[in-house]
């Protein structure tokens, strides 16, 4: 790519399926892959843990600016270090599932995590997914695209997925956390989830994995 660093955004709600695709994209592709998600969700951890009012803006964003948050390949995988600790399994936990659409809606708090996200996207070549990513933290992106699926279908890999790492899930339970985070990550001031013109659009609902990245892949080489 003689040197040029390209930038891939990735945006739409939970369960989507962004992070498998935006992953798969950027092992193939060479990039570094950013799920922005797991940033918050690492701060998230740390505020649950330190029992901290999660209402507490200028406290939330004083953490935000202090706390070490980068992300390490290793052979298995990209794992999210917290303050020199791997938080990679820690952060799917459902508390700390409930408590990052709070968090997260601080605009001090997206403030410094944009920042911390732009300088990754400076440093090398991204694939990096998110809510915001196409409109707030890189707008100049050479790729934009908006990934959605329909509830149902959103709240069935959720709960999948939960299970897989070993947490129990209900459906109802998990569909109306769905509900209720996108009303909040579409409502608040700054950083909504939005549909830009120029994002380009993919329902996932009856798409394999495989069908969703291919989709991808042909959008970038342009056919
Ligand atoms: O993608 P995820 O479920 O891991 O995201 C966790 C939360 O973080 C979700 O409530 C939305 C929020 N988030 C955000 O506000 N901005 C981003 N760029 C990524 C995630």
């Amino acid at each position: 790519m003689g040197g040029k660093r390209m930038k891939i955004a990735i945006d739409g709600p939970a369960g989507a399926g962004k992070s498998t695709v935006a992953r798969r994209l950027a092992r193939e592709l060479n990039f570094t892959y950013v799920d922005t998600g797991a940033m918050y969700r690492a701060l998230t951890l740390k505020v649950l843990q330190q029992g901290i009012d999660l209402n507490d803006s200028s406290l939330l964003q004083q953490m935000a600016e202090t706390t070490d948050i980068h992300f390490e390949t290793q052979s298995d995988g990209q794992v999210i270090i917290s303050d020199g600790v791997d938080v990679t399994s820690l952060i799917r936990s459902p508390r700390v599932g409930e408590a990052v659409s709070i968090v997260s809606a601080h605009p001090g708090v997206r403030k410094v995590m944009v920042k911390l996200q732009q300088a990754m996207a400076r440093s090398c070549s991204v694939v990096m997914d998110g809510r915001d990513i196409g409109e707030y933290v890189i707008p100049d992106a050479d790729y934009k695209f908006f990934l959605t699926a329909s509830i149902e279908e959103r709240a069935q890999r959720r709960v999948r997925e939960m299970e897989m790492r070993g947490y129990r899930a209900d459906l109802d339970a998990v569909r109306e956390e769905i509900i209720k985070r996108d009303q909040i990550d579409s409502q608040r001031p700054v950083g909504a989830l939005r549909i830009l013109p120029d994002h380009i659009m993919l329902d996932t609902s009856k798409m394999t994995e495989d069908e969703v990245l291919h989709t991808i892949k042909m959008k970038i080489r342009g056919a």
